[in-house]
C-alpha cells in the first residue's frame, strides 16, 4: 500500500510517498479503506515543524479520514467490512474530563495519521460516518466539526436566540455556523472578505463584520447584538480583547485557535468585569462525536467542502489552505 509520510526535512515539498505493508488489524483493530482526508491548519503546522510538538521523519500525518471498513479483528462487535467510518482525532478520549495522558493519542501526530492507502484503528477509535454523507464529507467531520460541536453544544449547552460570534469562514467556524443554527441560535460571522460574508448570510448567518476593515470590532459587535453569548475564539491573542468587548455579561469564550499569533496578554479584570466564562477546547470525546453524528444524520446537515484535491495535489492543497482563500474544508480523494 502507499503512504505519504514527513521527509527528512520539513515542508510539503518534502513529504515522501512510500510503501509499506497493508497491516493486519489486531484482535480488537478494524483496517480501513482510507477514501478521503481533510486538511486541518494543525497538518499544516505539523508538516512544517511550527506545531508544538515537533514529529519525526517517517510519521504520517493527517488527522482526519474517513473509508470503508475492509476487515474485523475477531474480537470486534459492532463492525463489519462495508461500514463507512471515520477516525477519532483523541483515539483514547471516550467521554468525561479531557487527561493530559492522552496527549499521546492523537492521529496525525504522534500516532501515523490517515494520509494512507489503508489504516488500522482500535475498533472504539472509529465511528460510523453519517448515512448520507460521502467519505469526503465525513473525512471533514474528526477534528473541525466535533471542536465546533464541543465548545457550543458539550460544554456551551447553547440554547435558541442566543447569539455566537464565529472568527472567520475556515473549518471550526463553518461548522459552528451551522450547528449554531441547527439550535435556533443566532450568528454573526466575522471574514477578512466581504465576498465570503456574503456566502455566510447565504449559510444562515444573521449578521457580519469584515474584520479586516473594522479591526475594532468589539463595539459593533455588541450595537449589533447587544452582547454575544457565545465566542468561537479561533484568532488567538489578536482578538481576544475585542471578544471581551463584544461578549454579553456571562458570555462564553471558547478558546480554540491562534491564527493571529500565539503571543498576547490577558486582563484578569475583564474576565471579572464581563462575567465571563473563559476555556480551552481540545476537540472533543467520542460521546461528543456520537452526538454530534446524531444531530448530523438527524437533520441531514451538509458539511461545507470548498475544494477537493486528487492525492497527487498534496502540495496544492496545502498552498490552498495557507493562503486562506478556502471557505469550509479543504479535502483530499484518495
Ligand atoms: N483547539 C482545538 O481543538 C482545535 C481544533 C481545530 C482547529 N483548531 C485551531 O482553530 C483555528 C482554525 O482552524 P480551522 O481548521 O478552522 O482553520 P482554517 O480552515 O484554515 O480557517 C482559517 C480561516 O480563519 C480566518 N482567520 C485567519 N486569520 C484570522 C484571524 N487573525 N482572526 C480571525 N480569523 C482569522 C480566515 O477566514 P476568512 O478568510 O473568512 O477571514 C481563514 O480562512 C486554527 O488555529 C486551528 O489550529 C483548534
Amino acid at each position: 500500500m502507499w503512504a505519504i509520510t514527513l521527509g527528512a526535512t520539513f515542508g510539503v515539498e518534502h513529504l515522501q510517498t512510500v510503501e509499506r505493508a497493508v497491516p493486519e488489524p489486531a484482535a480488537d483493530q478494524v483496517l480501513i479503506r482510507v477514501r478521503a482526508a481533510s486538511l486541518n491548519y494543525r497538518d499544516w503546522e505539523v508538516i512544517n515543524g511550527q506545531y508544538h510538538q515537533v514529529f519525526p521523519q517517517g510519521l504520517v500525518p493527517l488527522s482526519d479520514g474517513a473509508g470503508e471498513i475492509v476487515a474485523v479483528g475477531r474480537e470486534v462487535t459492532g463492525f463489519q467490512p462495508g461500514d463507512a467510518v471515520m477516525g477519532h482525532f483523541w483515539q483514547g478520549w471516550q467521554a468525561g474530563g479531557f487527561d493530559q495522558a492522552l496527549q499521546a493519542q492523537t492521529l496525525g501526530g504522534p500516532l501515523d495519521g490517515m494520509l494512507a492507502e489503508y489504516r488500522v484503528l482500535p475498533a472504539r477509535g472509529v465511528m460510523r460516518s453519517p448515512a448520507h454523507l460521502s467519505h469526503a464529507q465525513a473525512a471533514c467531520l474528526p477534528c473541525a466539526a466535533v471542536t465546533a460541536w464541543q465548545a457550543l453544544v458539550t460544554e456551551g449547552r447553547l440554547c435558541a436566540g442566543q447569539w455566537v460570534l464565529v472568527q472567520g469562514t475556515g473549518g471550526v467556524s463553518l461548522f459552528a455556523l451551522q450547528f449554531a443554527k441547527l439550535h435556533g441560535a443566532r450568528v454573526l460571522v466575522l471574514s477578512s472578505s466581504d465576498e465570503k460574508l456574503a456566502r455566510a448570510r447565504q449559510l444562515g448567518a444573521d449578521a457580519t463584520l469584515n474584520y479586516r476593515t473594522q479591526p475594532a470590532w468589539g463595539a459593533a459587535v455588541q450595537a449589533l447584538t447587544g452582547g454575544v453569548h457565545h465566542v468561537v475564539e479561533v484568532g488567538g491573542p489578536g482578538s481576544f480583547a475585542q471578544s471581551f468587548q463584544a461578549l454579553h455579561p456571562g458570555g462564553q469564550i471558547n478558546v480554540i485557535g491562534y491564527l493571529g499569533g500565539k503571543a498576547g496578554e490577558i486582563n484578569p479584570l475583564q474576565v471579572l468585569q464581563t462575567q465571563a466564562r473563559v476555556r480551552g477546547i481540545a476537540v472533543g470525546p467520542a460521546s461528543s462525536v456520537q452526538a454530534m453524528c446524531q444531530a448530523i444524520s438527524a437533520s441531514s446537515l451538509q458539511p461545507q467542502i470548498d475544494q477537493v484535491f486528487e492525492r497527487d495535489a498534496v502540495a496544492d492543497a496545502f498552498a490552498h489552505l495557507a493562503a486562506g482563500r478556502h471557505m469550509g474544508k479543504v479535502v483530499l480523494s484518495l
